[in-house]
């Protein structure tokens, strides 16, 4: 018998990332690459680490540094995430933060905590592909998240109701969301605070690239706008999903979660049964990277990111074709474009690969339902704004002829 036959069903589900698969090709001379959403590693503070792993590796230090250590997270960096979230408006004790190995850990944990079989989470039409993939194991049902749209909690409840199923959260990110670039408005928050209330369901608020804003205000973070309205954190239906991928390095796979302390509780033992805790070592240096220079390090991030924004913008602003459309993102590290309604992406990148020596990520993995064959994602975060020229010009170039 193939060992492939005995697979739990929930196997049936887990398909290989379009990402994951394309970035093995991405090795060829002289391609430009949009496709991966990536920090550049040129801008990683590898001085600061260098440094901090040092310090965590002398005798005082080692001993502590090598061990098995706390499942919450090493307790000197939940405190410093705590002083963070207070900067953003989120006030909560160290108890209300647990440590995750990447914010991606903290998807998996929750799809694990909330989804049965049929259970329905509501995601963007598109979203995160990497949110899709984690919660695809505990075998949802997706509904169509739309917080600017005018659908009623009645609707989204009896849609649920009709599939035999219960709408238990409502997943986005949204500052600068990975595929779409966008923000949601502060107005569009609270109304999505109403209707978790009205459908009694949670939110999954991913502030992965909430660090990197290149202009525009701020917007208070989902969870920090709960606790306004319900003056306690532990009457909150938000959890906050933070990383550390975008802003310090992906490499060292460290985020956090902060929640009410139930939810952290129940956590805390899936952490436990999954991996104990994150690598001690790596959360002793982040803390102390973090603390040393976390806010000027960001700063430089928002400048040379922001830089390659603007010249992305103005070459789109160029060199797209009639009939083309993107969006405007005020941060993160993605354009995503909409492209004719005959144009199909995933064909186009097999051009754009052969043709122009160009990457980018067609849009259709990015949507629960399969649909966004017209729709394709840009990155700008690893390339010099010249090489955004060049690469946008050559897509300009391959959509005239399409
Ligand atoms: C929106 C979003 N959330 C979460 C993640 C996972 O990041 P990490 O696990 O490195 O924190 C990513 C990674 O690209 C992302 O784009």
């Amino acid at each position: 018998m193939l060992l492939q036959q005995l697979f739990a069903s929930r196997t049936q589900r887990m398909k290989a990332s379009e990402i994951r698969e394309l970035l093995k090709l991405l090795n060829r001379p002289g391609l430009l690459s949009f496709a991966g959403g990536i920090p550049d590693p040129a801008l990683f503070p590898a001085a600061e680490f260098s440094a901090a792993f040092q310090d965590c590796l002398t005798p005082e230090r080692q001993s502590e540094a090598l061990q098995y250590s706390l499942s919450e997270g090493y307790l000197p960096l939940r405190e410093w995430i705590r002083g963070e979230m207070a900067r953003m408006g989120v006030v909560c004790d160290v108890d209300n933060i647990l440590i995750t190995s990447g914010s991606q850990q903290a998807l998996d944990y929750l799809g694990k905590l909330f989804l049965s079989p049929n259970d329905t989470a509501l995601v963007g039409w598109p979203t995160y592909l990497g949110a899709l993939a984690a919660f695809n194991a505990y075998e949802p049902r997706y509904d169509q998240l739309n917080p600017g749209g005018n659908r009623s909690a009645l609707s989204y409840r009896q849609a649920a109701e009709a599939a035999g199923s219960q709408v238990k959260f409502a997943y986005l990110s949204p500052d600068f969301a990975n595929p779409t670039g966008q923000t949601l408005s502060q107005q569009d928050r609270d109304a999505l605070l109403d209707l978790s209330e009205d459908l009694g369901c949670a939110i999954v608020e991913d502030g992965a690239y909430q660090a990197l804003r290149y202009d525009g205000d701020q917007i208070p973070s989902i969870l920090g706008l709960e606790i306004a309205r319900r003056g306690d954190l532990e009457l909150c239906r938000t959890i906050y999903c933070g990383s550390f991928s975008k802003t310090l390095s992906p490499g060292l796979r460290l985020g956090w979660v902060v929640a009410a302390k139930p939810v952290i509780a129940q956590m805390v033992l899936m952490k436990q049964a999954a991996d104990l805790h994150s690598a001690t070592l790596n959360q002793m240096a982040v803390h102390q990277v973090a603390e040393r220079c976390f806010e000027t390090h960001v700063a430089q991030l928002r400048q040379a990111y922001g830089n390659r924004r603007d010249a992305m913008l103005a070459a789109l602003q160029s060199h797209m074709p009639q009939g083309i459309t993107w969006t405007r993102p005020e941060g993160g590290m993605f354009v995503w474009l909409t492209l004719p309604a005959h144009i199909d992406a995933a064909a186009l990148l097999v051009r754009a690969l052969d043709e122009e020596n160009i990457a980018f990520v067609p849009g259709q993995a990015f949507f629960a339902d399969g649909n966004g064959a017209n729709t394709l994602r840009l990155s700008f975060s690893v390339l010099a704004p010249e090489a955004i020229h060049s690469g946008v010009e050559r897509l300009g170039r391959l959509l005239q002829q399409a």
